[in-house]
């Protein structure tokens, strides 16, 4: 059986808490976990940036509000864990190697971040290292990897195929720019670019096209490994 790290932005699983997609998600990644082997790494979205800006407002330092941007992402996983039930490992794990570990469960495991000073991008593809995944995909809430971001700049172009290499000079150049926002990071970039893992951006706002990526349909997005190959479907 394959296995797949899914990392679900916070933006894409709770745009807000009233109206958010976990059960929708919640019944995509059960008929994906039919096939294969599923870890799941959840952002902090809005909130989570809502919590650290009030934190830095109370000249609280750097790291400790990154540490309640992470208990977010946390709770995320954990209403999401929840949403599964029985699919899912009972517990979020709180890093890659307890993830590893409950993977041995054979159910769905769900986690969040891990220490300060990362994001879940960088979490997910560590954790692709650890449980050897088949590929790493990154729903966001773009379809793909720009030239620039499509939001500013309407030159921007999409690409269907990168090698890792292409992404971190993309990446590195946008970093150049205040305010820049890399659909991937460059810690996350780094890890795939030396493990060779498959990575696939996708647009998550619909979870349908989640699964119609990994079961076999088309979808829009962009892949990025080292001969520019779509390791999907799965
Ligand atoms: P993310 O930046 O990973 O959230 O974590 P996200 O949901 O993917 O963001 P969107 O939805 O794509 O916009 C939120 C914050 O939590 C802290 C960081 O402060 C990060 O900005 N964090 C997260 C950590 O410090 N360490 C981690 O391992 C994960």
């Amino acid at each position: 059986m394959k296995t797949i790290v899914l990392s679900l932005g916070g933006s894409v699983l709770v745009p807000s808490l009233e109206s958010n997609n976990i059960s929708r998600y919640a019944a995509v990644l059960r008929e994906i976990a039919q096939h294969c082997r599923v870890f799941v790494v959840i952002g902090g979205g809005g909130e989570a940036r809502r919590y650290i800006g009030v934190a830095r407002s109370l000249g609280m330092d750097e790291a400790s509000s990154d540490e309640l941007g992470i208990r977010v992402t946390r709770i995320n996983a954990a209403l999401l864990a929840g949403a599964l039930h029985d699919t899912a490992y009972p517990a979020v794990a709180t890093s890659c190697q307890e993830a590893k570990q409950f993977g041995e469960s054979g159910k769905i495991v769900v986690m969040g971040g891990v220490a300060p000073a990362q994001t879940t991008d960088a979490v997910s593809a560590v954790l692709a290292e650890y449980v050897h995944a088949d590929v790493l995909v990154n729903a966001t809430s773009v379809d793909g990897i720009y030239s620039a971001d499509p939001k500013t700049d309407p030159s921007a172009r999409r690409y269907d195929a990168l090698t890792p290499e292409e992404l971190i000079a993309i990446i590195a150049g946008d970093r150049l720019h205040a305010g820049s926002n890399a659909v991937i990071d460059i810690v996350a970039a780094k890890v795939i670019q030396r493990s060779s893992i498959s990575l696939v951006v996708l647009d998550g706002r619909d979870p349908e096209n989640v699964k119609n990526a990994l079961l076999g349909e088309t979808f829009r997005g962009s892949v990025v490994n080292p001969d520019k190959q779509n390791p999907l479907p799965l």
